[in-house]
């Protein structure tokens, strides 16, 4: 479905002289819509781009038995880069059948999600959010050890460690510089599990005083930030918290972009990261054309910024989007959405 463009990107990626290379993971429903229109978008920033894609997902399950094959790993581990769409995941347990994204997050190692939330024109009811959520893709209660320890008692495990902490710290003093942040939030519950919580939040500050950052750093208990978030979302800048904290703050706080069709996010490892809107395969909608591409094309737009340090690049794309949306109204946008959004964005670019 791809054109493979190449040739050397002199000058698009500020100076960058290296030919880029990204895999595409469509996934299931309206992953196969979303992912060709930021293609699209991102090969228009960087034409000599070489995309190739990749099969994982509920689909491919059904088709090879397995949800992400030994095929797209390497190609993931090859490139360094990707995008992927969303997956459905069966509603009852399947055997043999494990999460694509997470085998994806924890074979290949993307240990940092990171989700920035903004107000947009047009789609959010307040325009003074701006604020991003860094947390552990890779513990925490998400490493899935349950067992039953008697037939009335389950028992899932938390794990924290110091060096999963300090490398979610690092990448958050990384984006801190990147943003100018004034201020960076470590969300725990250190009260109830001073253990874990603890270890996270010891490592975090010893990370970001190691980094000149100490004067920048504040702390909130996860019950208070969540309120917080409704209250007086304008002053947060960095969030940075562990998994499972990290992902229902985030799926909250993107209600201030406007919802999931504008709420990106990036798997970010050492050397390799993901781009993946926060939605799901949307199976409600997919083959109708009314999936919003916003979310997979912003985030693209992380990928460039902190994957590849393509700032301007990252920029020209947002600033086209803030545009887009400041000059059409969501009913203009109609029911041809994905189409529509494709269209109208390359125009502003
Ligand atoms: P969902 O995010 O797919 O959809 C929730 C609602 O939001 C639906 O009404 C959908 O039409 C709408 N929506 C989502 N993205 C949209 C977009 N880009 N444009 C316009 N409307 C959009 O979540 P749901 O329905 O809970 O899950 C559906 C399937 O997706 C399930 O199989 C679930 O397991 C999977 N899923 C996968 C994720 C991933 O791949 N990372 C994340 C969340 C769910
Ligand atoms: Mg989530």
């Amino acid at each position: 479905r791809y054109a493979d463009v190449s040739g050397l990107a002199v000058g698009h990626l500020g100076g960058s002289q290296e030919m880029k290379r990204l895999c595409v993971i469509p996934g299931d429903g309206i992953g196969h819509e979303v992912v060709p229109s930021a293609v699209r978008v991102l090969e228009r920033l960087m034409p000599s781009l070489q995309v190739t894609e990749a099969e994982a997902g509920w689909e491919c399950f059904q088709r090879h038995g397995c949800s992400v094959p030994d095929t797209t790993l390497k190609l993931m581990r090859e490139y360094g880069a990707g995008l992927f769409g969303a997956v459905s995941s069966p509603a009852h347990r399947v055997e043999g059948y494990r999460s694509a994204i997470l085998t994806l997050r924890q074979d290949l190692k993307l240990s940092v999600s990171l989700r920035p939330v903004r107000s947009w024109p047009g789609l959010s009811t307040r325009m003074d959010v701006n604020l991003l959520i860094l947390r552990e893709n890779s513990e925490g209660l998400y490493v899935g050890h349950e067992h039953m320890a008697s037939a009335d008692m389950a028992i899932a495990e938390r794990h924290i460690s110091r060096q999963a902490s300090e490398h979610v710290a690092q990448r958050a003093a990384e984006v801190a510089r990147l943003r100018d942040s004034q201020r960076i939030t470590l969300v725990h519950k250190a009260n109830v599990l001073p253990l874990t919580c603890g270890l996270f939040r010891d490592s975090c500050r010893n990370v970001l005083a190691a980094e000149g950052l100490a004067g920048l750093v504040d702390e909130r208990l996860v019950d208070v930030a969540a309120l917080q978030l409704i209250e007086r979302p304008q002053d947060f800048d960095l969030l940075v918290t562990t998994n499972l904290f990290g992902d229902i703050l985030s799926d909250l706080a993107c209600y201030w972009s406007g919802g999931l069709g504008l709420a990106p996010s990036l798997n970010w490892g050492r050397g390799i990261a993901i781009a993946e809107p926060v939605h799901g395969s949307a199976p409600d909608i997919a083959g109708s054309g009314k999936a919003n591409p916003l979310a997979a094309i912003l985030s693209a737009a992380l990928l460039l910024r902190y994957h590849w340090h393509a700032g301007l690049l990252a920029d020209q794309l947002e600033r086209a989007v803030e545009l887009l949306l400041t000059e059409l109204s969501v009913a203009e946008l109609g029911d041809q959405t994905t189409d529509i959004i494709e269209r109208e964005l390359l125009k502003r670019l």
